[in-house]
């Protein structure tokens, strides 16, 4: 869409420079996706034609060491365009003093701000443009974005995306909700982009969490299997790590005991080891049963457990080879400089007895993915918090000799604070969604709108999990944030069951009409510059600019792994559909070529609203 057209402009730049830069050969000219990423697009605020602008400042940069001058290639650009006009339409482009769109496109409010200087203004074609875009947001999507010039040029590349990544017979806390939601994300989208995604989860399955666990079996006279045939089995084997750990802290008998059960697993006591792997199990199962409520999956289940004692033992025999460990009373350790402040300080990877420690299985794992796997690039989605972590273990596998270290990257994102449920404030997963839905059904209940209608359990469910999500996308990943259910849950603005709704409305109202998606797309083919010339009102426009720069919002939303780049696009989308819907009646169109217009623009907004919801991982309704 948009996209589309600014290469088509890149196109013909790029020709005007080569032409007119007579020192510049070929190979130093800036590339097409150079020029494109330059260009800036209007705000459609009081404008009637669809454009597109290029900073003359950019221009003359990426053309540095040419004697031209502005109006040289102003002159020039205009011949090119008239000579391309008939097969490309791009037909009019302007050098405008006091341009009507800004080169900077927003301020830190958010505002549009004037431009610094002049600009090449290109003028797009309005009905073929706009015949392209419904097209485009019409057809069934092919999840190829690459494809689009805005996107960056890689080839397919293949992709670990680790996240969610709790701690089996521990809480699921709030960071690892953002990493399940924001991690679902990142993966939704490299996949939209066209590449290949493995979704892992990093599971916290070793560690003397399992001490007490087995301890704790001990103390209490339980066994695991009567553990395991319990409902909720997850919520069992935390209350026994609870209760475990508060008897720990008071009695040191039952400390000691701890001690020796977390031993003899890490020595691989093969009763301890069964009870390991049922808590594991049962860990998995009810964890699978949540995630599907968000509809997150994964292709691997990973944990801590496969990297013990012989992967480490490789991990540091290279580690020797390379002269990396030091010996600190029996510790061994790597000393580093790390950050901004050189700080200098050392990562513990052996402790004296000998076990490992979080950062020695996070090593040995990447290792052995990179050779499993031949990723190209890996993202841990992991809260903030552990920055200094990954920084370490980036660096440490950078001094184990391996390139591939800088194809990892940490997707960090900010903590939740203030989040509390009403069954108390050590939440599981479950629980969170549990309360989403029971508060959504209280706040529609209460509503004018909907209080005759009753919703069904479905709905309800995907409404709550979209109200989570939705809320949790709101703030910036970075940024942290106070949880609030009233905000969380709130039908109206910026939230998540607005969305919903909209898109509820515009299926209504399509399906009335007895048409679909694929029907729509017949009629436009049919027809298609008739049609589009009927979509001439001011709401209809805005629409359909709103349509056109999806793409510019998936390239936004990929290259900084933002969700909420994407949202907040969404939601400019549903007030222009809003607007639209109030002005643009389908029913009580003037002429049938109108109405038919009008239910493919919807059909165009209803489309890309779907596929926007879908990359950020939320189940779309179409009724509620
Ligand atoms: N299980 C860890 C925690 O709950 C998160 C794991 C993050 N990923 C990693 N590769 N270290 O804190």
């Amino acid at each position: 869409m948009a996209g589309r057209y600014r290469c088509l402009i890149a196109t013909r730049l790029r020709q005007v420079l080569s032409a007119n830069g007579k020192c510049q050969t070929d190979s130093k000219l800036p590339s097409v996706r150079d020029l494109t990423s330059k260009m800036v697009l209007p705000p459609r605020v009081n404008t009637s034609t669809f454009s597109i602008q290029v900073p003359c400042s950019s221009v003359l940069e990426m053309n540095k060491g040419s004697s031209s001058s502005l109006t040289a290639y102003s002159q020039a650009l205009s011949g090119i365009v008239e000579e391309f006009e008939t097969d490309c339409h791009l037909p009019e482009i302007v050098l405008v003093n006091e341009p009507e769109m800004p080169a900077k496109p927003r301020d830190k409010k958010g505002k549009w701000v004037p431009s610094q200087g002049p600009s090449f203004n290109f003028r797009l074609p309005t009905l073929e443009f706009t015949k392209d875009v419904l097209h485009v947001a019409l057809k069934v999507r092919t999840k190829d974005w690459r494809r689009n010039g805005l996107f960056p040029q890689e080839s397919p590349l293949k992709v670990i995306v680790e996240f969610s990544s709790p701690n089996v017979a521990k809480p699921f806390h709030m960071g690892h909700l953002r990493s399940t939601i924001m991690g679902h994300f990142c993966a939704n989208i490299y996949e939209a982009v066209g590449h290949d995604v493995i979704r892992l989860n990093w599971l916290g399955d070793w560690g003397t969490q399992f001490g007490y666990i087995s301890a704790g079996l001990k103390d209490f006279a339980l066994d695991i299997n009567q553990v395991q045939s319990e409902n909720d089995a997850i919520h069992s084997l935390y209350q026994i790590y609870v209760q475990a750990n508060l008897k720990g802290e008071k009695d040191p008998k039952f400390a000691s005991l701890v001690r020796e059960c977390t031993e003899k697993l890490e020595n691989g006591d093969s009763e301890l080891l069964k009870q390991w792997s049922i808590a594991r199990k049962v860990t998995i199962e009810s964890l699978e049963k949540v995630y599907a409520r968000l509809g997150v999956y994964f292709h691997e289940y990973h944990g801590e457990s496969m990297y013990t004692n012989q992967a480490n033992q490789k991990v540091l025999d290279l580690m020797r080879t390379r002269n990396l460990l030091a010996d600190r009373d029996g510790k061994q350790v790597i000393p580093m400089t790390i950050g901004k402040n050189q700080l200098e300080r050392d990562v513990t990877i052996l402790k004296t007895d000998g076990s490992s420690l979080y950062i020695t299985r996070d090593i040995a794992a990447a290792i052995d993915r990179a050779q499993k796997y031949a990723f190209d690039r890996m993202l841990y989605v992991v809260e903030n918090g552990q920055t200094e972590h990954f920084q370490h273990l980036f660096a440490i596998l950078k001094r184990l000799g391996f390139s591939w270290s800088a194809q990892l990257e940490h997707v960090k994102f900010g903590r939740i604070s203030k989040m509390s449920s009403r069954k108390g404030t050590a939440v599981f997963l479950n629980d969170i969604l549990d309360e989403a839905k029971d508060r959504v059904r209280e706040q529609r209940e209460l509503s004018p709108n909907t209080r005759d209608v009753l919703d069904s359990d479905d709905v309800l469910e995907v409404l709550g999990t979209t109200a989570v999500v939705v809320n949790d996308f709101s703030s910036k990943r970075l940024q942290n944030y106070d949880f609030s259910w009233e905000r969380a849950v709130k039908s109206t603005g910026t939230s998540g069951v607005r969305l919903q709704y909209t898109h509820c409305r515009l299926f209504s109202l399509i399906s009335k009409e007895n048409h679909s998606m694929s029907s729509l797309l017949e009629v436009l083919e049919e027809d298609s510059r008739f049609l589009a010339g009927e979509l001439t009102e001011k709401e209809a426009q805005n629409l359909l600019w709103r349509i056109a720069v999806f793409d510019e919002a998936v390239r936004d939303a990929y290259i900084q792994l933002e969700p909420n780049a994407l949202l907040r696009y969404l939601f400019a989308l549903c007030s222009d559909i809003s607007k639209a819907l109030k002005c643009l009646s389908v029913q009580n169109a003037e002429s049938d070529a109108k109405r038919l217009a009008r239910l493919c623009l919807f059909g165009a907004a209803k489309s890309v609203l779907k596929e926007g919801l879908e990359i950020l991982g939320i189940r779309v309704l179409n009724q509620m």
